[in-house]
């Protein structure tokens, strides 16, 4: 099935909430949309226990279902000094202070127990790592340093990323990415299949020492103005997806509006 060609024209603004009515208790078959969602949800589940599925297709329920993936450009540098790139959606932020985020590599299926040279550079050099987020502009040269390219093969040619000498670490960073973190090693966890004591996976935690940011991204508050960022996120198979339009959606607050709660809680008990 062909696709339409990618369409520069559209860009990610600022809009209302889905359902700027809504107030508290409120059920879902209150809204047009919300009625239209719970429709499907008459064609019944399907329920799957984990450890009787075939992992393939555990994986591929897993990388369309828990979606969008923010994608880790993770740059390390072996022992020996070689330079590796690669892409890992199985990536998060998990504290701001101290600043880490968690990138996962599953070891190479073919070969049961081999680490990904990302993982084993990671774990064995100590000069550390750069994590660089992609945004549209250079999504095919990142996605070309996935390739499964021989340890001694640096994706950072084939690819066609720019080199930046990092200020901590050894590893490189990406030029052209707008937002780069040098990390250290913080932990990492290897995933024990508990069936078969197999590892399986290398869950490593990043420790950010430093952040490079590009400026033009930057608005007055300091944060980064999604409107130009245009970042990448990973979907299932072999999906990407840009960011769309947003909406602002403030938390709730008890203190703020815990007279309208009550009084509503109040109404709906007396339905
Ligand atoms: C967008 C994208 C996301 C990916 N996410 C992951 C991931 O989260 N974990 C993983 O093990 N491999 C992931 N891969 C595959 C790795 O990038 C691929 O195995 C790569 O060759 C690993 O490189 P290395 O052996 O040089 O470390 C992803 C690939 C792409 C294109």
């Amino acid at each position: 099935m062909s696709s339409p060609p990618f369409d520069r024209s559209l860009g990610s603004k600022y809009t209302g909430t889905p359902n700027p009515a809504w107030s508290w208790c409120q059920k879902i078959d209150s809204t047009p949309g919300g009625r239209k969602w719970m429709e499907g949800e008459k064609q019944g589940w399907e329920t799957i226990a984990t450890a009787e599925e075939d992992p393939k297709k555990l994986y591929a329920l897993m990388i369309s279902g828990i979606v969008p993936r923010p994608i880790a450009l993770v740059s390390t540098i072996s022992e020996e000094g070689i330079e590796n790139l690669a892409p890992f959606s199985w990536f998060g932020m998990i504290s701001n202070w101290p600043p880490v985020v968690a990138v996962s590599c599953l070891n190479h299926g073919a070969a049961p127990g081999r680490l990904k040279d990302t993982s084993n550079n990671v774990k064995n050099s100590k000069g550390g790592f750069v994590i660089s987020i992609i945004s549209e502009p250079f999504v095919e040269l990142a996605n070309a340093s996935s390739i499964d390219a021989p340890p001694e093969v640096s994706e950072w040619s084939l690819s066609g990323l720019t080199k930046v000498p990092s200020i901590h670490v050894k590893a490189s960073r990406v030029k052209e990415s707008a937002f780069s973190m040098e990390c250290e090693l913080y932990q990492t966890t290897p995933i024990v299949d508990p069936s078969s004591g197999e590892t399986t996976t290398t869950l490593i935690l990043a420790h950010v020492k430093y952040i490079h940011v590009r400026k033009d991204m930057l608005n007055q508050r300091g944060t980064i103005d999604i409107t130009k960022f245009k970042p990448i996120s990973r979907l299932g198979d072999n999906s990407y997806g840009r960011v769309g339009d947003a909406f602002k959606l403030a938390r709730p607050s008890w203190a703020a509006d815990e007279g309208k709660i009550q009084e509503a809680i109040k109404r709906v008990s007396e339905d």
